[in-house]
């Protein structure tokens, strides 16, 4: 028996927003933006929540997988922008969707979020206790975003997307190329002691006995350059210990579906496995860095319009606030 993904699913809010759009409002440039991060453009929600989102990915990659949400055992939404503190928004996605028999929770793994959650889902399903899952990465992070720091505001798009998986029999899994869909390998970590290059707030301690009780900033604050050198170092190291533990080098991988964070953290992470930067693919220009939906979104864009075959060798590899980051090697 293996974990294959059966389907995939994406929504993005209406509004488009231009790097113009965004000079309009703080001290920028389209020249600066695209250099530094390769971003052109990201969608921004009007009224979309990051359940609401969320639950149109799902139906997507159910009916891309030709599931139904009845037969749902397991709904993890990975976020950390949520609308609602309680319940979580898997539970809110359940509802939407009308999922009566699936378990629901939420992970908050930042831009590594998806990929955690997919692990998770994995750990779960090779216990025998779900047979499928779907797996979300959902973020409205524009209202996490102060809109007149330009050092982060530009950076930041919302958005949804899912995955449906299933355990199948190995006769199920077997591709054309001789290779067995599923998971390969896995790889993850977090160094806490760092999580403050990439911080939001959400409340202090507050309560009738509560003594110096500094309430936190309800915005997004980074470090860049704290982040970029551990993306530049971490990443290629982690994908490079998932290849080894698969028993596989980087030319054996058909595609590289990384988190889309900037351009620049993507080509150097090719640079240092010395794979070809067309195996890197992007989205980032016209979706901008939706922490944990950019992996699945961009899965379901490549899915969608045929770049994927079964068989594939995919490295997924995400990286962001916590600080965490992870690598999977997976057969399409
Ligand atoms: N427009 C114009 N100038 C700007 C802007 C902007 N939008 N933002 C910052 N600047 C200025 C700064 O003020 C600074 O000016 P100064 O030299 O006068 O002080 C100058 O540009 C250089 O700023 P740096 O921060 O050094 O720029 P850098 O080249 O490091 O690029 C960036 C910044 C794009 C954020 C980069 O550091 C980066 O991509 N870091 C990684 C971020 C990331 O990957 N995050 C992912 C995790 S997200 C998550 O988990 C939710």
């Amino acid at each position: 028996m293996t974990v294959k993904i059966s389907g995939t699913g994406s929504a993005l809010p209406e509004k488009t927003v231009t790097n113009f759009d965004m000079a309009k409002l703080v001290d920028t440039s389209d020249e600066w933006i695209r250099e530094r991060t390769g971003i052109a453009e990201r969608r921004i929600s009007t009224k979309d929540t990051v359940s609401t989102l969320a639950a149109k990915a799902c139906q997507a990659a159910l009916e891309n997988a030709g599931a139904s949400a009845e037969e749902v055992e397991l709904i993890i939404v990975a976020t950390c922008s949520p609308e609602l503190l309680l319940p979580c928004c898997a539970c809110q996605v359940q509802s939407i969707i009308d999922a009566p028999h699936a378990a629901a929770f939420d992970i908050n793994a930042a831009c590594s979020g998806f990929l955690f959650a997919l692990n998770t889902a994995y750990a779960y399903m090779n216990t025998g206790l779900y047979k499928n899952a779907l797996i979300v990465g959902s973020e409205v992070l524009s209202k996490l975003v102060d809109w007149s720091d330009r050092s982060t505001c530009v950076l930041f798009g919302d958005g949804a997307g899912a995955a449906y998986i299933q355990m199948v029999d190995d006769k199920d899994a077997q591709c054309e190329n001789g290779r067995r869909s599923g998971i390969e390998s896995i790889v993850q970590g977090s160094d806490g002691a760092r999580g403050a290059a990439l911080s939001c707030g959400e409340r202090g301690v507050s309560n009738p006995f509560a003594v110096d009780s500094e309430q936190p900033s309800k915005y997004i604050h980074m470090d860049g350059q704290e982040v970029y050198k551990f993306a530049t170092r971490q990443v290629p190291a982690c994908i490079s210990e998932a290849l080894d533990k698969a028993g596989i080098g980087a030319s054996d991988v058909d595609k590289f579906v990384l988190h889309q964070a900037n351009v620049r953290i993507i080509e150097s992470v090719a640079k240092r496995l010395k794979a070809d930067i067309s195996k890197f693919p992007m989205n980032l220009d016209r979706v901008g860095n939706m922490s944990s939906a950019t992996i699945p979104v961009l899965l379901d864009e490549l899915n969608r319009s045929g770049q994927l075959k079964r068989g594939d060798r995919l490295v997924l590899s995400g990286f962001g606030a916590g600080l965490t980051y992870g690598a999977s090697v997976i057969v399409w």
